[in-house]
């Protein structure tokens, strides 16, 4: 099977992740953080060290600033959830993934915020400007996707966070599709608060997130329980990073994060290289089939397209029938397909990883031709 359905997972994960996770289960795998005895002691090792690494990637010097997450959802959650109060006014885009979109559409629905959605510019990009006029007395917090996973263009996160440092309102970047792929400066973007998964660009298992949250920004836990830190109260620590892990973390899983982080960024330059040029690559050869319309500008980092007369469904089933798989539908992104205008039916996405080569956007290109035929 070609695997080319990077944004939603990277498959295969690099062979040291999983020995990573592999060695945490048959050498320390006792409870982080929980008691004094050498195993836990070893395994919270492994989860400090890992908050160390993703740390030195953001440009942060306090690690305790990292809370791990089950993935990019619960970071955005977490933030979202714990910032907005009754009354607030929130401000986002169209081009968000449903774990932005959910989460304050439920809040608004509710009658707990007001939530304005800002469309993107003709270029697919969102500009700090529209954002800023979007805003009211009480926006209190302005969330956006450092890169569609529809779209697959990166936005100026430092124009946007510029502008909301000077407003005084709080800025949440949703990095899931960049970590691992472009250098992540949530500092010098002037964001308040930044969301990323373990198991994309940066190479980790499943069910691995983190969320960052700025010194001085206070966020509430979307869940309370054992943190093994002031258990002699029964009210949750206001400290980072135990504030928002409650529950025995996924040790395993860190581990082989930590492990995978390591790999991608080493290789995140010729990574970056790579997948831009093979969707630059594949772009060029599907715009030369007749009947095949595609949706990504040059120079992003996957590659959106529908064949005429066929389901976005039906051509991805099609291309898992030759040996590749891609995604169709809709991609929990209703508002860009709006904007698309495929909203009816979504459409093909191609996600090239750091372990695809030319050989496999080729063979898509190939299959494409064959189902147009
Ligand atoms: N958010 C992931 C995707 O785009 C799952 O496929």
């Amino acid at each position: 099977m070609i695997y080319l359905d990077n944004a939603a997972t990277s498959f295969p994960k690099p062979r040291c992740t999983v020995e990573a996770m592999a060695r945490a289960l048959e050498e320390c795998g006792a409870n982080p953080g929980r008691a004094g005895h050498a195993l836990s002691l070893s395994a919270g090792r492994i989860v400090e060290s890992c908050r160390e690494k993703i740390a030195q990637m953001l440009g942060e010097n306090d690690a305790a600033r990292i809370a791990f997450t089950q993935n990019t959802t619960q970071a955005l959650n977490t933030a979202i959830h714990g910032t907005l109060r009754r009354g607030d006014h929130a401000v986002t885009t169209l081009i968000e993934h449903n774990s932005v979109l959910r989460p304050l559409s439920e809040l608004a629905r509710a009658g707990f915020i007001s939530l304005t959605i800002v469309p993107p510019e003709p270029d697919g990009l969102v500009s700090a400007r529209a954002l800023e006029r979007a805003m009211t007395r009480k926006t209190r917090l302005v969330a956006v996707t450092h890169m569609s996973n529809v779209l697959g263009a990166a936005q100026d996160l430092a124009a946007i966070g510029r502008m909301c440092r000077r407003r005084g309102v709080l800025f949440l970047a949703d990095c899931a599709q960049t970590a691992g792929h472009i250098p992540l400066k949530p500092r010098e973007w002037g964001c308040h608060m930044l969301a990323l998964p373990g198991h994309k660009g940066l190479l980790g298992p499943h069910g691995t997130g983190a969320l960052w949250v700025a010194p001085g920004v206070e966020v509430g836990a979307l869940m309370q329980g054992g943190t093994g830190s002031a258990s002699e109260s029964m009210l949750q620590p206001a400290m980072m990073p135990d504030k928002l892990e409650s529950g025995t973390l996924n040790l395993p899983g860190i581990a082989g994060l930590a492990a995978g982080m390591a790999f991608a960024l080493e290789h995140m330059d010729e990574a970056c290289e790579g997948i831009q040029a093979m969707c630059d690559r594949l772009r060029g050869e599907l715009l030369n089939i007749k009947g095949v319309t595609v949706y990504t500008p040059e120079g992003a980092s996957l590659v959106t397209f529908n064949i005429e007369g066929m389901g976005s469904q039906e051509a991805a089933a099609a291309l898992n029938d030759a040996g590749i798989a891609v995604r169709g539908g809709l991609h929990c992104a209703p508002g860009t397909h709006r904007w698309l205008g495929t909203l009816a039916d979504g459409a093909v996405r191609v996600s090239p990883g750091i372990m695809n080569s030319m050989r496999d956007v080729d063979a898509l290109a190939r299959a494409v031709a064959q189902m147009v035929k």
